[in-house]
């Protein structure tokens, strides 16, 4: 059976949750997960996401908080300087790459091809070979800067996803406003869920 193997980066702005919330649902649909987090990634995943563990045992961490079975899904932690590692080449076959949260450094470094690290790399990688590379930003208020940032990326085939979750889906819990980004990043992959329930009409 055909490894579905997927990229994400995990960088330092507010919203760990919704990287938590998206890594559940990769794993739970049995995706390989090679993940990458920034420096401030890390920070944030501890802050806001209470992550206490080494780098290493994160995959345990998220085992023991959603119960996703790893032999299901796997995840796969890539130090953010191996610039050698399987994701940093188009050979390696990926559906795609997300940015979650998607930090201004990074939107920018990224909509201009620098490739300095292998958030970076991967996610020029994944431009180049067309496959979808999801961003999602966290600012608020954006300045000129941002704006053009996001127009540069979108121009150069990213999907610009913001940190935006609606509410007439009635969410109750942080969870389900972290589900609602999640599972629109999962529409985007092509990956069906039942994270939130679709709009009927009124
Ligand atoms: C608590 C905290 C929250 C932050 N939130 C944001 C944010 O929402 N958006 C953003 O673009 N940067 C945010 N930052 C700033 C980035 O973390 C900073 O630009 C950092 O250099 C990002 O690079 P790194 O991910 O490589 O560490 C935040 C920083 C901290 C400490």
């Amino acid at each position: 059976m055909a490894v579905n193997r997927t990229a994400v980066a995990v960088t330092g702005a507010s919203g760990a949750i919704y990287a938590l919330r998206t890594l559940r649902a990769l794993l739970m649909n049995g995706d390989e997960v090679h993940l990458i987090v920034s420096g401030f990634g890390w920070m944030l995943l501890r802050e806001e996401g209470g992550f206490e563990g080494k780098q290493s045992e994160f995959g345990n961490f998220l085992t023991d908080r959603y119960g996703v079975d790893l032999t299901n899904g796997r995840v796969i932690v890539h130090q953010i300087g191996n610039m050698a590692a399987p994701v940093a080449s188009g050979s390696v076959g990926l559906r795609g790459m997300v940015v979650v949260p998607c930090s201004m450094k990074y939107l920018a470094n990224i909509a201009h091809g620098a490739s300095g690290n292998l958030i970076e790399r991967a996610a020029d990688v994944t431009l180049k070979e067309r496959r979808p590379l999801i961003l999602v930003p966290r600012e608020t208020p954006m300045n000129l800067i941002h704006l053009r940032n996001m127009t540069a990326a979108a121009e150069a085939g990213a999907a610009i996803l913001p940190a935006m979750p609606a509410f007439y889906q009635k969410p109750e819990t942080f969870d389900d406003l972290a589900d609602f980004i999640a599972g629109r990043i999962l529409n985007l992959l092509g990956i069906e869920h039942e994270l939130f329930p679709p709009w009927t009409g009124t």
